[in-house]
């Protein structure tokens, strides 16, 4: 019975189109919950009263405190950007005790390296923690109390106060990794978008950028040994007007003129700028694939020799990656990673190892020499060498190696740190054998995936992981026992720009999933809820509104679903979307919806054809896009199809 009646509204569903029509988008209404602060803090409890930070408040740091002082120093800037406020700094015990604000060092060790305790009462704004992460983050938190004013550009000073209510926040994260890949090889962005992208980050109490700087579509870093990197590699031809993966190559004589790089003093420029919001920077400089943009300038370093041009879309298996046979391989890898390790003075180097296409390795005959020399029995342990020799390196050298779940293939390397990728189950066994382990699954965490229905987004990878996927996701797997989930030491969001060419488009594709990511990892499991997080989800946009940040609307889609109806002259249409408590509103004519057009209060059952139009609206006005959908009546609506010819069982599809 279930069987046949699906089929029927299979057939039905035939008369059925969706479409959209992008309409006219206009900020939130300024209400919103109260406190809402994203990720959720440990614990929040309100107080009577309120503060107000005006000309007369100042700033006060302990004395002779560098780190607090630059926490200050930010607090100070951020308030004259937003509020044109011009707050002194000082040293020492307050004077004027209801006219501040005071950063302070804790003896609360169990607050950790980044937890913080922040208190505001009529009389004071206290932000105490053990270290200045800590510090940083208190004042993230208070910028997330004051109104969205706080995130856009100087509003005309006394225009909107500053306003805080009273609170005790006690909060600290769950995860000590909580980071962001941006792939820059694959698109350029600049020097200045990186830097909003670390804000974006800091905002979110994000701590780790990883930065994938190298791969076939570009070499990205300036390396003063090997100029060819950068003078061949970060250059290919301008094929942008056709499909990432039907891109012919470099024809000869061609110019390649699309691309750029960061100079050694960009990064350095940036490493500090993300020290500042308490950023680690993470490079990945991918092998022992993804380089053919390297091997455009250095050819020797494959199996073949070459020739190679930096491939301007897809490249699809890649054969050509370096050759762990050739010992000059090692010598350009050792003298590119010395000076990575110059610039970039954090713990872990991402030295990639995802997606070897190992057939080159078996036909050449350096590559299969040492394997016999070093007793290798397959081209999967001939990788596993090829990044132990890699670690050793940077062990030696005071570095951890970090690299994709491929790096488990052919035995992973003793003080690997891995990051799973292709689902959990890489990590887990990374765990179980006590190796530090980031969780960023393609599944939750694939922020080139698509977030909404693909006839609505721009071009996309595939995929689908809306924001309520990346919600859900929970980075310590239950497979694992207490003592194993310790190893899982991050959450992170993979923002790939194969098809993200542009700074609006990255921030698309990295609002709103960034806020549910940030709460995976900063969160306890089980104080989160997805109503609660949609909730607070208001205030965030309004905040989103303030920076100027591009960010997707897709949650306030709506889908328009068919189901049988009771009268079998027609169908019911369910309305859902994303969004807290939507206030949808649809017409059957064609027309686009109004903030008076019907509300949808529960299935609609549609008898005539007609075409629907639903759309989300808050304060009067439009969210998001208007979903469209059109329903035919026929003759065949509500009847049970019969099958004039039996089908043969080998074609019951
Ligand atoms: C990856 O997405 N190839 C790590
Ligand atoms: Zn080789």
């Amino acid at each position: 019975m279930k069987a046949k009646s699906s089929l029927v509204l299979l057939i039905l569903f035939a008369g059925l189109a969706a479409a959209c029509v992008s309409p006219r988008i206009v900020p939130l209404p300024a209400k919103g919950p109260e406190i809402s602060i994203i990720p959720k803090p440990v614990s929040a409890v309100r107080q009577p009263g309120s503060f107000v930070i005006a000309a007369n408040t100042r700033i006060t740091i302990p004395a002779a405190d560098l780190e607090a002082e630059g926490v200050g120093r930010y607090l100070a800037e951020r308030l004259h950007s937003a509020f044109g406020l011009d707050l002194p700094i000082t040293d020492g015990a307050p004077v004027e005790p209801q006219q501040v604000i005071i950063l302070r060092r804790s003896d609360r060790q169990d607050l950790g390296r980044e937890g913080y305790v922040l208190s505001v009462t009529p009389a004071a704004i206290s932000i105490e923690a053990p270290e200045a992460g800590g510090l940083f983050y208190g004042v993230q938190s208070l910028f997330q109390l004051l109104p969205p004013e706080a995130y856009g550009r100087a509003v005309a000073a006394g225009a909107v106060p500053a306003l805080l209510p009273c609170i005790r926040i006690e909060d600290k994260p769950r995860l000590p990794w909580r980071g962001m890949l941006l792939d820059c090889s694959r698109h350029f962005f600049s020097k200045e978008f990186i830097k909003s992208y670390l804000d974006y980050l800091a905002m979110h109490k994000m701590n780790t950028f990883h930065w994938h700087l190298t791969d076939d579509q570009g070499w990205r870093l300036e390396i003063k040994k090997y100029p060819l990197l950068t003078e061949v590699g970060a250059w290919r031809v301008d094929r942008e007007d056709k499909n990432w993966n039907s891109r012919p190559p470099q024809a000869a004589g061609e110019k390649a003129t699309l691309g750029g790089y960061y100079t050694q003093a960009d990064v350095r420029e940036i490493v500090a700028f993300a020290a500042s919001r308490h950023i680690t920077v993470v490079p990945e400089i991918e092998m022992p694939g993804h380089c053919l943009a390297a091997l455009a300038a250095y050819p020797q370093l494959s199996c073949s020799g070459g020739p190679f041009t930096v491939p301007p879309g897809g490249v699809w298996p890649i054969k050509d990656v370096y050759c762990p046979g050739n010992d000059e391989t090692f010598d350009f890898l050792q003298d590119v990673l010395t000076e990575v390790i110059e610039l970039f003075p954090g713990q872990v180097i991402h030295i990639g190892g995802d997606e070897v296409d190992k057939s080159n390795w078996k036909l050449c005959p350096k590559c299969q020499a040492r394997m016999k020399a070093e007793g290798l029995k397959s081209e999967e342990e001939l990788q596993s060498w090829f990044v132990r020799r890699i670690e050793a390196f940077l062990n030696a050298r005071g570095k951890t190696l970090m690299g994709w779940d491929e790096i488990l293939e052919g035995g992973l390397a003793p003080n690997a740190s891995v990051m799973s990728w292709r689902g959990m189950e890489g990590g887990i066994a990374a765990a179980k054998a006590k190796h530090a382990v980031v969780m960023t699954p393609t599944s939750y965490c694939y922020f080139d995936y698509y977030q909404g229905d693909p006839s609505r987004e721009p071009q996309g990878i595939g995929g689908y992981v809306p924001l309520s996927k990346v919600y859900a996701f929970e980075p310590v797997p239950a497979a694992l026992t207490a003592e194993e989930g310790r190893f899982i030491i991050g959450a992170q969001g993979n923002l790939w720009t194969e098809f993200v060419a542009t700074p609006a488009h990255a921030e698309y594709m990295t609002f709103p999933r960034i806020a549910a990511m940030a709460e995976a990892g900063w969160s306890a499991p089980e104080g989160r809820s997805w109503e609660d997080f949609l909730a607070r989800m208001v205030s965030q946009f309004r905040r989103y509104d303030r920076l100027g940040v591009s960010y997707a609307r897709s949650i306030y889609a709506v889908k328009i679903a068919p189901a049988a109806a009771p009268d079998p002259r027609g169908l019911a249409l369910t309305m859902t979307c994303e969004s807290f408590r939507p206030d949808i509103r649809y017409t059957l004519d064609g027309t686009s919806p109004k903030a008076d057009s019907p509300p949808y209060t529960g299935p609609l059952t549609v008898t005539k054809s007609a075409v629907i139009k639903a759309g989300v609206f808050a304060g009067g006005r439009l969210q998001g896009p208007v979903s469209e959908t059109r329903f035919l009546a026929h003759l065949a609506l509500g009847k049970t199809p019969r099958l004039q010819f039996a089908f043969k069982p080998r074609y019951d599809g």
